[in-house]
């Protein structure tokens, strides 16, 4: 087995930082120990890492991701290996996506069609949430299946309807069939029948702009679609993880359900931090490449996001990746903002924008670590083989210089995808080395990981419950 002896480093967890030497074998880590120590000094290994100046971190865990997702008449531009491998260029080696259900089929084709993808694709691990689309008695029977094999967190929507989209009723029998078997359900929380009818209204008043989708998707319907879902789940007595958050008032609602001890937590992406509905009104159609549900809000929400966090009313980061060129699918849209495919790339800029978030004063570097790797790998039961650095875990080690700079651009990333979202934003901070389960995948300007490198994870259940 491989001796790897990082050292100099800071070591940052959710729980500490300490400048500390991390021992790893073949793909665990063994042993911390404070820098300097004669512990640390007598380690021999097969292969020395320098980290001094940089903070050595665990690898990412982006717990919301949809590669090669058909959606709109078309299909998300990353596959799981192109994706993956971006994942990993931003410090990220661990994916959750989502598997679907198709209307009238089973779980278990949707996440054999979804396992047929991924398998030998990957470049670093992953794990996989079922999206149910049909709540029926045969799939709600396959759910205690699905958590028993690891797929244990089920996606649901109050949104697009003809879609995806559940009923009340659906949804309630989702979540009581969670509360006995242990599968989270996470909620798409918008409502997505009123949103229709606000769509047929505005294309008929020739409201055809992709400003539009950000009008139509109304902050107050957010809000309504949060409310009711803390309230099904109340009545389910289940625990309620609602994904994507972008409203002021939606955090408010899930706030409000945790103060009164309530199961209830909430996600938010990147977009929602940094981006507004001012890119949506860029001119020409450059608004298109901003179209995701639910959508970017008025730069106002930002502060409440950011509140969010700092006060734990929302506990992950994700990106949501779900990316479209703008030539070719994005442009499906030109002429009708409702037929643009939803959904933003982001899968290899998170770990960075986030720790923007630190240089910028809104987190500390302990919190950056608790949403971006620590809280997403206990919310969906893969702690602490994911999310930590400590005697036992996954050698998913991130070492990341906080002084470096660099510019996003669609010319320098990886992601399939012809545009960034924050193209041209500077940055100060910047992944240097990424191992995967021990094995070094990115070492600064180069490329050494491989497809098929990443495995599939059996999730156990929920760890974050109050
Ligand atoms: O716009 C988005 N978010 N696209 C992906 C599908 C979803 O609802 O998460
Ligand atoms: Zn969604
Ligand atoms: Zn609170
Ligand atoms: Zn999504």
């Amino acid at each position: 087995m491989t001796r790897t002896v990082i050292r100099g480093g800071l070591v940052v967890t959710a729980a500490e930082e300490m400048h500390a030497d991390v021992l790893i074998e073949g793909e665990r880590v063994v042993a911390l120990a404070a820098f300097g120590t004669s512990a640390a000094e007598g380690w021999t290994a097969d292969r020395e890492i320098d980290a001094r100046g940089l903070y050595v971190i665990p690898g990412g865990v982006d717990a919301h991701t949809h590669m090669e997702l058909p959606f709109g008449g078309t299909s998300a531009s990353d596959t799981f290996e192109t994706g993956t491998r971006a994942a990993a260029w931003g410090g990220t080696t661990t994916i959750v996506d989502f598997a679907v259900q198709g209307v009238g089929a089973t779980l278990r084709a949707g996440l054999d069609a979804w396992h047929a993808k991924a398998d030998g694709n990957c470049a670093i691990d992953y794990g996989f949430h079922m999206i149910l689309a049909d709540v029926n008695e045969h799939s709600l029977k396959e759910m205690d299946l699905l958590v028993a094999e690891g797929v244990s967190s089920f996606k649901l929507f109050m949104a697009y309807p003809g879609v995806f989209y559940s009923d009340d009723g659906r949804i309630l029998r989702a979540m009581q069939r969670g509360a006995d078997n242990g599968g989270l359900v996470m909620m798409h929380a918008e409502n997505g029948l009123a949103i229709d009818v606000l769509v047929e209204q505005a294309l008929a008043a020739g409201h055809t702009d992709p400003r539009y989708h950000g009008e139509v998707r109304r902050e107050l319907l957010e809000a309504e679609a949060v409310h009711r879902a803390i309230k099904l789940s109340q009545v389910a007595g289940s625990p309620l993880y609602v994904v994507h958050v972008s409203a002021a008032s939606a955090v408010a609602e899930l706030a409000a359900a945790r103060d009164q001890g309530l199961n209830v937590f909430g996600e938010t992406c990147p977009q929602y931090l940094y981006l507004s509905t001012d890119n949506l009104a860029e001119p020409g159609f450059e608004g298109a490449k901003y179209v995701c549900s639910t959508p970017l809000r008025p730069k106002e929400h930002q502060a409440a996001l950011w509140r969010g966090l700092r006060t734990n009313d929302l506990q992950v980061v994700s990106t949501d990746h779900c990316p479209f060129c703008f030539v070719g699918q994005k442009e499906l849209g030109r002429g009708d903002f409702s037929k643009i495919p939803n959904g933003l790339p982001g899968v290899e800029n998170r770990m960075d924008l986030l720790h923007q978030a630190v240089v910028d004063g809104h987190l500390s570097r302990r919190r950056w670590i608790e949403i971006a790797c620590a809280t997403p790998a206990r919310m969906f039961g893969l702690y602490p083989r994911k999310g930590t650095i400590a005697p036992g875990a996954d050698a998913d080690i991130v070492l990341y210089d906080p002084s470096a700079t660099q510019t996003l651009s669609a010319r320098t990333h990886h992601m399939n995808v012809d545009y960034s979202a924050y193209e041209g934003r500077q940055l100060t901070g910047r992944v240097r080395t990424v191992l995967s389960r021990g094995t070094v995948v990115v070492d600064g300007d180069r490329w050494l990981g491989r497809a098929g490198h990443g495995r599939f994870q059996p999730r156990a259940t929920c760890q974050y419950l109050i």
